[in-house]
């Protein structure tokens, strides 16, 4: 018999069906609830309230779990390819041989964006944050692919628009940041693969022979793997919400490259390393710096410490951790930062005030120093974090689709004047 939970409002009893997804997750569907009882609920940053119901990805923050399309981040970290994973998330199942080397074929053959993209770029003065140039970039070429704005477009449609996103965001993400250094910029190399081609077009010089190091691309695949969908959060709903008024896909990843950016979300990842360098231009008192997180007035928090829905541990930080131990010895780095990072991490899970609130370092506490070690711009860590993101995004744009969800829309409970007369100005 299908379960039910009981409200009882006003001495009335209303019933709500009870929902379970597969890994027994459990939910009160009140979509009638208005209409019943006259009543919403009120969940400020819709901690408790899930939006829809999504195959995509599987997380339980309390067992530190992470799941694409069943698939253990572990797993996936350790064996797969980014592409690989990106098919994985937008078609649902691991692509065979021939499936992926088409799908890498079609992304190559794309990676071109069209010249008048550089007027766009040229137009941002080179103090511009790479994030805001990308999520322009992202969102102009809607002007480029105009046929992308039907919303009724075809599968093939949809699959080309997917392709492009995919294919052109190295292309974005290497030209924003060669706006922000002044420097000429670079065409795809498409005889190189995904993060090879990304990290030519970062670094190449005119001037200078650039070979792209093996440890640098590999270690990039795998950052971006660790990043590329974690279900609900704050950009990915955008990309859902913006995308259930039936936005293009490029307008609705564009909304999410910008709902990334802040620094309590994809932002965290820079504000890391400035927060380790800040402390250690201070002379690396660690204490001095977790007592100023612990000061609710010092409007400071400890970057890279603490998450929405981990609380345990951040699956991801853990492989990150290893993964940014490797690299510091491959690449035969020695970075003091790291040490502080070390000795943060110390002091802050032994203080009860970390312990009871459950804060532990997130992905972006290490990831923004493995950036560091691969020689990535501070100012271009949000944007790696963005390219890893973008088939989650790409994903849930194409889920919501399908599953011909309604257009996204809050309610609220109003607080402010009540109905009052209008006094002219000459009266107040
Ligand atoms: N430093 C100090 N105190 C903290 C921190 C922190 N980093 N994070 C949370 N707290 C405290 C907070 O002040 C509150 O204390 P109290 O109960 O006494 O009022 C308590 O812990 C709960 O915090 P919250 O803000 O209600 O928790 P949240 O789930 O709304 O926020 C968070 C999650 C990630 C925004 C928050 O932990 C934070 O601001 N962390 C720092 C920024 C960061 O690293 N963000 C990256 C997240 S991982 C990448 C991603 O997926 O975006």
């Amino acid at each position: 018999m299908a379960k039910t939970a009981e409200l009882i409002l006003d001495g009335k009893t209303y019933k709500l069906p009870v929902v379970e997804g597969t890994e027994n997750e459990v939910a009160l569907d009140i979509s009638n609830l208005l209409e019943e009882t006259g009543a919403i609920t009120l969940d400020f940053g819709y901690k408790n309230t899930g939006a829809t119901k999504s195959a995509i990805t599987f997380l339980d923050g309390d067992k530190g779990i992470l799941r694409y399309r069943g698939y253990s981040i572990e797993d996936l970290a350790a064996h797969s390819s980014f592409l690989e994973v990106a098919y994985l998330l937008i078609f649902g199942e691991l692509p065979t041989t021939d499936q992926l080397g088409k799908f890498s074929g079609d992304i190559k053959r794309h990676t071109m964006v069209h010249e008048d993209i550089k007027k766009i770029l040229d137009g941002f003065p080179s103090t511009s944050h790479p994030m805001g140039v990308l999520a322009s970039l992202f969102c102009a070429q809607t002007a480029f692919y105009p046929e992308s704005l039907d919303p009724n477009r075809s599968a093939e449609g949809v699959y080309l628009s997917i392709v492009r996103s995919l294919a052109k965001m190295p292309t974005f993400a290497a030209w924003a940041y060669k706006n922000a250094v002044g420097h000429p910029v670079n065409y795809p190399d498409n005889s190189l693969e995904y993060c090879s081609r990304f990290l030519k077009m970062l670094y190449a010089l005119p001037a200078e022979q650039y070979e792209v190091d093996p440890v640098v691309a590999d270690a990039l695949d795998k950052l971006l793997i660790l990043h590329a969908d974690h279900e609900q959060n704050c950009s990915t709903s955008t990309v859902r919400i913006v995308g259930s008024s039936k936005a293009s896909i490029y307008s609705s990843i564009s909304a999410g490259i910008n709902a990334l950016w802040g620094p309590l979300h994809g932002g965290a990842n820079q504000e890391v390393i400035l927060m380790l360098e800040a402390i250690k231009k201070d002379g690396g008192d660690t204490e001095k710096w977790i007592n100023k997180a612990k000061d609710k007035n010092s409007g400071f928090r400890l970057m890279g410490f603490g998450h929405r829905v981990y609380k345990n541990f951040d699956p991801r930080a853990k492989i990150i951790k290893k993964a940014a131990d490797d690299v510091l010895n491959k690449l035969g780095v020695n970075d003091p930062v790291l040490e502080i990072a070390m000795k943060l991490e110390e002091v802050a899970l032994r203080d009860p005030y970390f312990i009871e609130r459950k804060l532990y370092p997130n992905v972006d506490f290490y990831s923004g120093i493995i950036y560091r070690a691969l020689g990535i711009p501070v100012d271009m860590f949000t944007v790696m974090f963005a390219m890893g993101r973008l088939p989650g995004w790409i994903a849930q744009w194409k889920e919501l689709r399908e599953n011909k969800e309604p257009i996204g829309r809050p309610r609220q409970i109003y607080v402010g004047q009540q109905l009052r007369d209008y006094v002219p100005i000459n009266k107040r």
